[in-house]
């Protein structure tokens, strides 16, 4: 049986409330007030997007504008989230063609990336994306960080607002592959609680205000009987401020059993602690999708010091624009994208994700059967894509 859908836009008060009762039913939240947060002060409804059949909207997602860093380049990536089809029109195709697209407008649009946490895989590597870079949840026993350095002083920041922390994190966010240049959403979800919630926000500059030196954001929680403290946002830019950090977590152990934070599944930050008793409470793998191949390559920093060549050849499905042979030239840490070349290296968009963010080595991909290539290419995709594990603090 074949299904005719549309794709559009919210257009008016009605088309909102109908695509909320489907998301809220989706992602099991009842409340209205928090659907009205979401969409309005966070997403913004001009950023949805509908399927329809008949007319009646049976499912929609979000797109969230941002960017994100790669080789020290910010390139242009549209979030997607609150991905969610009506449960009586699941298994009808409405997911593929939302999702297909929202991914040609976005190509039209000049956007080269697009990036997301999956719930179920399959549907989104239908549409090109693939697992692409770590959001990892670490905890650990405050009384066993053991660390006491007090000499750069902790300032704490009142009010919070997204100005006092913009600089330290754009710094952090520059050198670390998948970090994103967060739009005004993604900030207001750092430092500021959702209107339906009660937690406290504390906040505090890491060094003396005029240099700082790092920062930490964090809520007290109260689970099984003991509080704990979850560090919503963090950066710590050098060694002085990473010593202070752990100290300023240990100086709360009478009253705080556990820290939990966001980080790669390798951190050196962690290399501070005197024993390994952090541990990992989930990992998760986000997704990528390549919009533009030739933007996408074009707009990413390379390591510095290495020129050579890689000649692509791209296989998508989707966006008939990508498939073809590209030469990769990458000198002073820059790519010049050109058509045509010798193809030696060969995968599809979905193999093309994981390469570009640097999640896995093209040895690992070879072997993943997700691309075939010629000695000389993959020696040459090592030199150009092999780089720090790309991550990200932040879940949308
Ligand atoms: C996820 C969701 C959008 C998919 O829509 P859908 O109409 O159910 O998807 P389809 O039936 O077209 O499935 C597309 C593919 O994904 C697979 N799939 C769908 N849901 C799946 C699940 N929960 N687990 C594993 N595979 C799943 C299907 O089998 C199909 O693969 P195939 O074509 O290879 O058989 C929908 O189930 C939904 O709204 N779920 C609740 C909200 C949610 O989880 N959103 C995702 C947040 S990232």
């Amino acid at each position: 049986m074949t299904y005719q859908f549309e794709y559009g836009t919210v257009s008016n008060p009605e088309d909102a409330q109908q695509l909320g009762v489907i998301i809220n039913q989706c992602f099991n939240d009842p409340s209205p007030s928090s659907w009205q947060t979401y969409s309005q002060d966070i997403v913004g409804l001009e950023n949805f997007r509908i399927v329809c059949q008949a007319g009646k909207i049976i499912g929609g997602l979000a797109i969230l504008h941002m960017g994100q860093w790669y080789g020290c380049e910010c390139v242009p990536m549209a979030g997607i989230a609150a991905v969610g089809i009506a449960p009586e029109h699941r298994g009808t195709g409405a997911v593929f063609e939302l999702l297909k697209l929202t991914l040609k407008e976005l190509y039209a649009r000049g956007v080269p990336l697009s990036t997301l946490y999956a719930a179920t895989q399959r549907p989104y590597r239908k549409v090109g994306y693939e697992q692409a870079g770590i959001c990892c949840s670490w905890e650990i026993l405050t009384n066993s960080i053991q660390l006491s350095d007090r000499t750069l002083p902790m300032q704490p920041v009142i009010p919070i607002c997204q100005e006092t922390f913009y600089n330290l994190y754009h710094q952090k966010a520059k050198v670390t592959n998948g970090h994103l240049d967060r739009n005004h959403s993604i900030w207001k979800l750092v430092v500021e609680p959702r209107k339906e919630s009660e937690d406290i926000f504390y906040a505090y500059l890491i060094g003396t205000e005029s240099q700082p030196e790092g920062y930490i954001i964090f809520t007290q929680k109260r689970e099984e009987n003991s509080n704990l403290i979850y560090i919503r946002d963090w950066a710590v830019l050098t060694a002085a401020a990473a010593r202070r950090f752990w100290t300023f977590l240990a100086d709360h152990r009478s009253m705080v059993k556990k820290i939990r934070w966001r980080s790669s599944t390798v951190d050196p930050l962690m290399l501070l602690l005197p024993e390994q008793t952090n541990n990992i409470r989930f990992s998760e793998h986000w997704m990528l999708r390549v919009i533009d191949v030739s933007q996408a390559l074009a707009k990413r920093g390379y390591p510095l010091g290495i020129e050579t060549e890689l000649h692509l050849e791209v296989f998508d499905d989707l966006l008939p624009e990508n498939n073809g042979k590209f030469v990769l030239s990458v000198a002073q840490g820059r790519g010049e994208v050109t058509k045509g070349g010798r193809g030696e290296l060969q995968l599809d968009v979905c193999g093309l994700a994981p390469l570009y963010t640097g999640l896995f080595t093209p040895h690992q991909l070879k072997f993943a059967g997700k691309l075939e290539a010629k000695a000389t290419a993959l020696l040459a995709a090592t030199q150009i894509f092999a780089d720090l594990l790309p991550w990200m603090p932040d879940h949308f």
